[in-house]
């Protein structure tokens, strides 16, 4: 029953190449940056506080796994609200819990997210770590809200990457950092199909 865990920064790939690592393997997938968005909504939608801990944590526990949906949660402001309730160790706690009880569904799982590897699923089989330059993250997000019919400033989306990857890695709880035994893959120069290959070739490694 493979757990495979992937990590990294925003918009380094880890959802494009974790959906299609899921379906190659069979495997259920989590992507669990929208247990974040999906609490942080929450508190938006109830019109909360995001620097209170106990309401957040409250609301964590209410998370539906099964109700998560990127279509609605992708929205930046949410992104953003996501990342500043994920610094509190109470609602990391919560949502973890849900987390891990995802991880051990049969027949396997993959879970892409910042802690996978280090902190929701250290025993995991296959580890990767997905990265790209800021630079080129930047530009796969500007290219992705143009394409979407809406405006967007370059070096606003590369200073959001910038100040969203300083949260995530300077928080004391679980920053997001390699696990020691994680596998790197930089997709800065590499196609969607090159990184999948990329991933595979490691994946069968271990599974095979
Ligand atoms: O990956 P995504 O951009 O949807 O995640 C939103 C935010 O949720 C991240 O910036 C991060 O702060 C937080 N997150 C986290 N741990 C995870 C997944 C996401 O702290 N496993």
């Amino acid at each position: 029953m493979p757990i495979i865990a992937i990590d990294g920064p925003a918009a380094a790939g880890k959802g494009t190449l974790s959906k299609r690592i899921a379906a190659e393997y069979g495997l259920h997938h989590l992507d669990t940056g929208l247990t974040y968005r999906a609490t942080a909504k929450a508190l938006l939608d109830a019109g909360l506080p995001l620097d209170d801990e106990a309401v957040a944590a409250e609301m964590a526990l209410k998370v539906d796994l099964a109700g998560l949906d990127r279509s609605v949660l992708a929205v930046h402001e949410i992104g953003e609200a996501a990342s500043k309730i994920a610094v509190m160790t109470p609602v990391r706690k919560a949502l973890v819990e849900a987390q891990r009880r995802f991880a051990a569904k049969q027949p396997g799982t993959v879970l892409d997210g910042r802690d996978i590897g280090t902190v929701v699923c250290p025993g995991a089989d296959v580890k990767l770590y997905v990265i790209a330059s800021p630079e080129v993250r930047a530009k796969r997000r500007y290219d992705e809200i143009i394409a979407s019919g809406k405006d967007a400033d370059y070096a606003q989306v590369l200073a959001d990457v910038r100040l969203r990857d300083e949260r995530d890695m300077g928080r004391a709880d679980s920053p997001l950092k390699p696990a020691d035994d994680a596998h790197l893959i930089d997709t800065s120069n590499l196609s969607i199909e090159e990184a999948f290959q990329a991933a595979k070739t490691m994946i069968d490694k271990v599974l095979k």
